[in-house]
């Protein structure tokens, strides 16, 4: 794998799953096939899960890691071409991504949606631009709309935990007091797509993500019909995704606190497990009741970043 970016780049998913069962029995199993190769890890955003998880699976493949703060130390960087640099910004994205480049063999990106201008988000400017100038594998750590390595790992535990071959999945807006990406919702879109499971996306209107995530899955707009059934619900906030009104892009369009996933909403549930990506706001996506439930999946599936990282990791050294 030279580039992980999307659920295709996976390939087949039964596959996939199949070598995170086999790295979670024994995760330092291939310990010897990143020896001398160099991770080097960039962060234009905050990051908990992300960088410890992240730099964890390349040790257990035996590589040595680099972690870089864009914003804390390095040079400020510039990423539009044609800019007259005359202002804070002393060196462009563009010398700067061939120069990281050549102290490593495989690179990881977070790099969050701006919110402002769709069209720069959803071509994906900054993951291309390392893609294009890097010369090296490239991997997202969560970019402007997409973020594999947590869609792969929520997959990992849904496989874990599900009681039936094909479990309900609901994927369901709550609120959250900051505009937030669309990152995490579409990536789980894409995967559970692909995945042998029953899916369902609820949201207020206005909040419909891009048809190139949902493919047509099926969208109801009442959250409490939504959740009749459900095996298991995935909680995230986003902001507007510009899809039915394009001047809304990036906007918060409601606070409706109704929509906060309580035990109230979880009991009209087949007694699912309750997800989230973490960090989550309490007591606005989710009730402390259903985080603190035996029912929760939150500690799991971070837990399984590790792991997701660790195959994308090794398929990424297999083709270097
Ligand atoms: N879920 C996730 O990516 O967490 P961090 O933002 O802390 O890395």
């Amino acid at each position: 794998m030279r580039y992980y970016t999307n659920v295709k780049d996976l390939g087949d998913l039964n596959l996939a799953l199949a070598e995170a069962s086999e790295i979670k029995k024994d995760r330092y199993k291939f310990e010897a096939l990143g020896k001398h190769n160099t991770c080097l890890l960039i962060f234009f955003n905050n990051s908990l899960r992300t960088r410890l998880s992240t730099q964890k699976a390349a040790r257990n493949l035996g590589m040595d890691v680099i972690v870089l703060d864009v914003n804390q130390g390095a040079w400020k960087l510039e990423t539009e071409r044609g800019v007259i640099m005359d202002g804070d910004k002393s060196e462009h994205l563009l010398e700067a991504i061939p120069v990281m480049a050549s102290y490593c063999d495989i690179i990881g990106v977070r790099s969050f949606a701006g919110l402002t201008n769709r069209d720069d988000d959803y071509t994906e400017k900054v993951l291309t631009e390392f893609i294009k100038y890097s010369g090296k594998p490239v991997f997202s750590m969560e970019a402007a709309t997409g973020h594999p390595l947590q869609a792969f790992a929520d997959l990992i535990t849904i496989e874990e935990y599900k009681r039936k071959d094909r479990p309900k999945v609901v994927l369901t807006w709550a609120p959250h007091p900051r505009a937030l990406p669309q990152a995490v919702p579409n990536s789980f879109s894409d995967f559970m797509n692909e995945a042998d499971v029953d899916f369902v996306i609820t949201h207020p209107h206005g909040y419909e993500l891009d048809e190139k995530f949902v493919r047509g899955a099926n969208v109801e707009y009442d959250q409490m019909k939504a959740f009749q059934g459900a095996d298991f619900i995935y909680a995230k906030n986003w902001s507007c995704p510009g899809v039915t009104t394009p001047e809304d892009y990036g906007k918060i369009l409601s606070k409706d606190m109704s929509w906060t996933v309580d035990t109230a909403h979880m009991a009209a549930t087949n007694d699912a497990f309750f997800m989230h990506c973490l960090p989550v706001r309490r007591n606005m996506i989710v009730s402390d009741d259903v985080i603190e439930a035996p029912t929760s999946l939150v500690i799991p599936e971070a837990a399984n970043r590790e792991i997701s990282a660790t195959v994308v990791l090794k398929r990424m050294l297999e083709a270097l």
